[in-house]
């Protein structure tokens, strides 16, 4: 099964078709500029271009750097803030000549990793923090996203976290490799205080370069990798999550089918709901409501 992931960020705007039985790319990545300012009409202009350059016509999912809660944008930290209580999956959906699937960036590129990168079948608590234009966050346990969790706002030194451990902070400060490692582990000191990841998967453009900064890390008891797909993952998750029933998805569970941001969806098993039976395969039933 295909389908076509495009990945909004506050800097770049990147697509390409993946193959939702393997997460690689079908092609190579089209990046655009995102347009600033970060307007929707101009934004919803740049997917058009996406769309059309594949020629696709299949599923497309996208993914938003800001809360997306049944494909209405709550927040926009890094985009214009005419976004703020957007209808934006209509908007998207017009833009793109069909119906797209809307979700949080660091929840799809973290749905990615948990399936086919650094998350691939790791129970318990597992924390993927993307560092890039703002920070993102995306929390699983046992395999289960908790969507939109916002992390990279928490407050550090009486700053948004995001304005010193992003990697846009990094170059706006010109800090060199150990400064600015220094406030990541700061930053993950503090998120690891508050939730006890066993696994922090690094992701962003900058986890390429991870070799520099996560061997600075001290007193994190966490086990910190780099995500396998870089910048890639958010494309990937978001393709996954324009087709919940594939094969892909479901082995996430975490995926787009148990992702209350996306509204009510059909399971594979054909129901609609949160609970354990879209776990990771092997895992212990989560224990979710029902
Ligand atoms: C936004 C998050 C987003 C992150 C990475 C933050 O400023 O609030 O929703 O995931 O940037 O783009």
């Amino acid at each position: 099964m295909h389908a076509l992931g495009i990945d909004i960020g506050g800097t770049g705007m990147k697509a390409a078709p993946v193959d939702l039985d393997t997460g690689k790319f079908l092609a190579d990545r089209i990046k655009i500029a995102t347009p600033q300012p970060a307007a929707p009409d101009a934004v919803a202009g740049v997917v058009e271009k996406l769309v059309t350059a594949f020629s696709w016509s299949g599923p497309i999912g996208v993914t938003f750097p800001g809360v997306v809660i049944n494909g209405v944008t709550r927040t926009a930290a890094n985009l214009d803030k005419a976004w703020i209580g957007l209808d934006a999956r209509s908007l998207l959906s017009k833009a793109a000549g069909q119906e797209v699937r809307l979700l949080n960036d660091a929840d799809a590129a973290g749905i990615a990793e948990m399936t086919f990168g650094a998350g691939s079948g790791e129970p318990g608590t597992v924390l993927m923090v993307t560092l890039g234009t703002g920070i993102g966050s995306a929390l699983f346990v046992n395999g289960i996203l908790i969507p939109n969790t916002e992390f990279g706002h928490l407050e550090i030194r009486g700053k948004d976290a995001e304005q010193r451990a992003s990697e846009r902070a990094k170059n706006l400060h010109d800090m060199n490799w150990k400064q600015w490692a220094k406030n990541v582990n700061e930053y993950l000191e503090h998120v690891e205080a508050l939730l006890s990841p066993q696994l922090i998967i690094i992701g962003g453009g900058i986890s390429k370069q991870s070799d520099k900064f996560i061997p600075l890390f001290t007193g994190l008891k966490a086990k910190v990798v780099p995500a396998a797909m870089h910048n890639d993952a958010g494309i990937t998750g978001a393709a996954m999550a324009a087709h919940p029933g594939s094969a892909a998805p479901a082995r996430a569970g975490a995926g787009a089918n148990a992702n209350p941001s996306l509204g009510p969806t059909l399971g594979t098993s054909g129901v609609a709901g949160t609970h354990g039976d879209q776990g990771l395969p092997g895992f212990p039933n989560p224990g979710l409501p029902e």
